[in-house]
Order: C-alpha cells, then structure tokens, then sequence
C-alpha cells in the first residue's frame, strides 16, 4: 500500500493567513500541520507517500521533505492543477500509485488516541487482504460540515452524504480512507456535487453500492481535529501541546517514527537533533538517542 497525502487548495477558510502560505505548512504548535498526517502513514508502516501539492508549493515541500531521504521514505508530489475536490486530487496520483492499494489522508486532519496505530493497521490489512474501502466515523456535534454516515439498528451503513442539510446522524466520516485499487476506477466515474466538486464521499458511495465499504467508529477516546478554519487550527494546538507537555512524549514527530521503524539509523537521527539542537524538539530527539 502507498499513501496519499492531500496538500494542495487555496486555504481559503484561513485567509488572511494562508493568502502567501500554504495551510499545511502552518505550525499545529512545534511542528508543521503536514507532520501529523505524514506521521501517522508512517505508524501503520507506510513508506511510500505522494503528497498533492500546489505548483508553486513544490520548491517549498522539496526543501522540507526531499525524495524522502531523511526519513528512510520515498516521497513523491503530484500536482493538483485545480481544486475540484478530493477524488479529483486523487487522481491525479495515478501513475504514481499504479497497481497499488491506497491510504488516502487529507492534510489538514489530525488525530489522537490510544491504540489509533493498531486500528488503521487491521483497516490496511484488511484492504490490502480482502479489498473494498475503509473508513472512520466520529461523532460531532456538527455534523452537516462533515461527509456523515448513517447505521441502521445492527450497525450496517446505509448511507453516506457530503455536507447533508439535515443530517441523518452525528457521524462525521473523518479524513483518512483506506482503498483498493478500483479506487481509480471509481473517481473517474463519479459526477460533481453541487460544489462542482469530485467528492470522496461520492467515491465511498460507489463502496456502499458495492457492499464494500467497512466503517469503523472511533469511540471518544480519541481526539480528531480538521484544522481548517482558525478555530479548529488553534484548538490542534492547543491540545497537542497539553498533550506533549504533560506527558513529554511528541506527537507526530515523524523523525522519532522513522527511527523506532528501522528506517532511519543512529547517526542519521544524531545529525538531526544536532541541526534542532536549538529547539524541544532536538532535546526530544536527543533523548531518544540515550534510551
Ligand atoms: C472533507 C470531506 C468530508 C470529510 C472532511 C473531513 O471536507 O469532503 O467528507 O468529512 O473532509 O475533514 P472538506 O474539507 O472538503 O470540507
């Protein structure tokens, strides 16, 4: 399987902010947004990533992650030449995900919570094994700003709507998607929304008809944030750093995973805490190299 990073659109719920910066890129507290998303496709073991960026992003996701050396990964970027919605963005990764199942995560969406790497692991395997879709339902209490999914008595799912007006439960799909490949096939058959976009929860319909989407509830122990409007951004922040400070353990340190994976080595990491030497998050680095 190989991830899907969505990087790109205009951010325009962050304006002023994000009118010359690109929303990813913005600090959720001590790291970029990027980091999180990026760190959780690297806990369920996930080493080959194509971020969907801008053009004019490309330089700057360049300078931060390369081909992916740093971290023992290899990172590609697609372009997105429009925002015509996620399935769109999707698609543009085609070529580099070939034959290949999926983990599709938006950008902008962070998440928490104790066992989170064992659920989306079983969810890989599951794809990977048996294909169809998986996804995640959390609930809200505004779901009309979410794609929702609704459950019948025995918990089966009988529909999924984007942005429903009235919605038909408080699951909000969350974003981060689990696909085979036919996933490629679905995107292109599917017809805009009202948006005049290509809406993923269109593509989870195609699923659904199927009998092929599986969705798991992730219950209230677990912390999900779609950082994309000012509220929800400084929220992330604030709870990632309670969450650091009381515990002293980060959370989507992506160089921490890619060495406790094997990927990176010893003296790799070494050479990076010393260039944070600076910063927390160097004396973070430093002392995982002492444990
Ligand atoms: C997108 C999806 C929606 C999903 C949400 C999660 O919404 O379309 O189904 O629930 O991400 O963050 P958008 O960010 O496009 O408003």
């Amino acid at each position: 399987m190989k991830a899907v990073i969505l990087a790109g659109g205009t951010g325009s719920r962050l304006f002023p902010t994000t009118y010359v910066i690109n929303k990813h890129l913005l600090p959720i507290y001590n790291k970029p947004m990027i980091y999180y998303p990026l760190s959780l496709v690297m806990l369920v073991r996930i080493r080959e990533v194509v971020f969907v960026v801008n053009h004019e992003d490309i330089p700057l996701y360049k300078k931060l992650f390369g081909e992916g050396e740093e971290l023992g990964m290899k990172i590609m970027y697609a372009v997105q030449e429009k925002p015509l919605g996620l399935a769109h963005a999707l698609l543009s990764t085609e070529k580099y995900i070939n034959q290949d199942s999926v983990c599709l995560v938006l950008g902008d969406n962070i998440f928490f919570g104790h066992g989170i790497a064992e659920i989306l692991f079983q969810a890989k395997g599951d794809v990977e094994k048996n294909g169809g879709a998986y996804v995640f339902g959390y609930f809200v209490n505004d779901p009309e700003r979410y794609g929702v999914v609704e459950f019948d008595s025995e918990g089966k799912v009988i529909s999924i709507e984007e942005k429903p007006k009235n919605p038909k439960s408080n699951f909000a799909v969350v974003g981060l998607y689990f696909y085979d490949n036919t996933v490629f096939e679905k995107a292109k058959k599917i017809k805009p929304s009202w948006r005049g976009e290509l809406e993923i929860t269109s593509v989870n319909e195609e699923y659904l008809k199927e009998g092929k989407l599986k969705v798991k509830l992730l219950g209230r122990g677990f912390a999900w944030f779609d950082a994309g409007t000012h509220d929800s951004f400084l929220e992330a922040g604030e709870f990632v750093a309670t969450i650091e400070k009381k515990t002293g353990l980060m959370i989507g340190c992506i160089e921490e995973i890619a060495y406790r994976n094997g990927w990176i080595s010893k003296q790799k990491l070494e050479e990076i805490a010393k260039r944070l030497s600076k910063t927390d998050y160097g004396e973070y680095l430093a002392r995982i190299l002492k444990e």
